[in-house]
Parts: C-alpha cells; structure tokens; sequence
C-alpha cells in the first residue's frame, strides 16, 4: 500500500494544500470524503475578520466542528512553528487542535526539530512543509520525526519560496534525499503533472490551485473566473519579504504595483487583502495567486473527481 495512505488513513495520496479564508469545512470535508486528506487553514469558515487569539480559536473550533459534521475521516490543520508566529497564534491552534482530536498538523515555514519533536511526543501526525524547502532541512525534519516531507516548487500558488527551484527539481532531490515519503507541490494540476511527480519519486501530491477551481472551494465565482480567464503569458510575479518568498498574480492592481516597487529597489511590496480579494472576489483588493500551470484546469469539477484524478498514478 501506498505509505502516505497508510500513514494518514487515506484512500489517495492527495492532500489539500491549506489556503488562507478559502479552504472551509466544505472543501476539506469534500476532499476527504472523495478519499484524500483536507487541510483547514487560517480564518476557514469565518465570515468576518477577526484579530484576537481567542475569538481566532473559537472560530476555528466551530470549523473543525462543522468539518466534522460532515465527515468522518481525516482531515488536518495548517500550523506554524514558533519563529513564524510572534503573536503566539499558531500555538494557541496546535492546542486547539489536540483538543478537538485533530491529529495532523501540516506544517509550514522553517524546521524547528525542537517543536517537530514535541508534536511527536504529543501523538500528532507532522506533514513538514519548509517554505524554501532545502535538502538540509527535510534532513534535519526527518531526523526530527517528522512523518511526510513536502516539496514546494516554485510552480505553486501562494506564498511561493523565493527559491526559482521548480516541482520536478525539488521532488526528485528531497525524494532522493529522505527516507520518508516526499509530496510534490506547486503545479500538480492535472493526471500527467501527477504522474510526473510519481516518475521523479513522489509518493503523494500536495494540492492549492486545483482545489480553488473546485465546485466546492468558497472562493468568490469572480475569482475563479478570474483565475480561468487570465492567460498563462499575463501572470506577474513580484518579489516580497525581501526575497523569501514571492507572488504569483493575475494581472490586476497589487501586482502590477508589487512589481513597479520591486523595480524601484523595494522588495517588500504590500500583497492586499485575501478576504477582499479571493475570498470576495476583488481582484484588486489583493493578490489572487494561483499556480503558473493553471491555464491547463479546463473546469470547475467537484472535490471527487479531483482526488480520484490525481491520485490514479499512485494506486494499482
Ligand atoms: C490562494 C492560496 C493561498 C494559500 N495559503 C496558504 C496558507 O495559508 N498556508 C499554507 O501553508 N500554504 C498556503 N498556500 C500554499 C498551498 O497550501 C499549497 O502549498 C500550494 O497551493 C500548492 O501549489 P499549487 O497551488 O500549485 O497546487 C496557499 C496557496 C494558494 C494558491
């Protein structure tokens, strides 16, 4: 059997990648339901913006709550170490969600094996996503205990690592490099991306963009339009956090202007609202990233063809 389905207790190695406000109980039930692994992540099912740790928790209480209401497999949270969450929200979430039995933490930002050992000692299941994943990094994870390695290629949706390392180069290497299972992220749109991560050592995928054009993603229609209608050639890319990371754009006001400031010798232009923006529907209200590979996602089709799609290359 497939080790990361064994792991997770999961039909297809598929795991929903979380997306900040646009990943909800719907969307994640729906992926597990169809037999891969949903993530919740940040502000899943809230309505508003809030800023609190407490009402922050108690939000996130109701989405497990509501997760669980609507399915009775597995499914798993979106977490961050320490040094990436200098409000202590992320903390206050881990203890939530040992709380509430959610026992599969995905992990992403720098490897801390102090914090990944204690997860371990805690009973979690640790996906360890590195935000520009490194070879010596998903070694040290692996030594730490951490179950699964994510490889993130700079093909992805999202936050992307500064790295100009692509899916295929990052799989093979981390693969090569651990003993653990590795995930490929970034561009895992279709069957063929699928099965070309599998070729290069994947044993699983690991998947935003495809899942925003999902029947059951709560991004705004007009975001997904948005996403539809841009051409491969029109994204923008801009540099933020002084090179750590990047984003990809269609092509409206945050990326244009993202992309002038970078010109001008600022590397850390504003991205926008995520609320307004994707979960709402402005496209110029903040970034609306998506991975450069989705010009070839022909339709929005629900949660279950998708996992079943881009699982078929790791099933007999
Ligand atoms: C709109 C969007 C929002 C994202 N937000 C988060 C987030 O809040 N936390 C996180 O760990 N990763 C986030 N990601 C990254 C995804 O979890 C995943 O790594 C990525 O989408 C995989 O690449 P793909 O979009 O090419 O499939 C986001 C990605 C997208 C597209």
């Amino acid at each position: 059997m497939n080790r990361v389905c064994e792991m997770l207790n999961i039909q297809y190695p598929v795991i929903q990648g979380p997306m900040a406000w646009i990943t909800s109980s719907e969307l994640v039930a729906a992926v597990s339901n169809a037999g891969g692994l949903g993530v919740l992540g940040t502000s899943a099912d809230s309505t508003e913006i809030v800023r609190g740790i407490d009402e922050s928790v108690e939000e996130m209480r109701k989405a497990i709550r509501n997760t669980k209401a609507l399915t009775d497999k597995p499914f798993g949270i979106n977490v961050f170490p320490e040094a990436g969450d200098p409000y202590g929200f992320s903390k206050a979430m881990i203890a939530l969600a040992k709380e509430e039995g959610v026992m599969i933490l995905v992990v992403a930002g720098n490897v801390s094996p102090e914090e990944i050992r204690q997860w371990k000692r805690d009973g979690f299941t640790v996906i360890m996503r590195e935000a520009n994943p490194t070879i010596r990094g998903a070694e040290i994870a692996e030594k730490a205990g951490a179950d699964i390695i994510v490889a993130t290629g700079c093909d992805e949706g999202g936050c992307m690592p500064g790295l100009s390392t692509g899916t295929t180069a990052i799989t093979a290497l981390l693969a090569d490099a651990v003993n653990i299972p590795v995930l490929a992220a970034g561009g895992i749109v279709n069957e063929k991306l699928s099965k070309a991560a599998q070729i290069v050592g994947a044993e699983g995928v690991f998947v935003g963009t495809r899942f925003i054009l999902s029947k059951e993603c709560r991004a705004a229609d007009a975001t997904k339009k948005d996403i539809m209608d841009t051409h491969p050639d029109d994204f923008i890319v801009f540099t933020q956090s002084n090179g750590d990371s990047k984003w990809r754009t269609t092509p409206h006001k945050y990326g244009k202007e993202g992309l002038e400031a970078n010109k001008n010798g600022d590397m850390n232009p504003p991205s926008g609202s995520f609320y307004y923006g994707m979960l709402k529907g402005n496209p110029d209200a903040g970034v609306n990233t998506v991975s450069n590979l989705s010009g070839l996602i022909r339709s929005i089709d629900f949660c279950d063809a998708i996992v079943k799609e881009l699982g078929a290359p790791f099933v007999d």
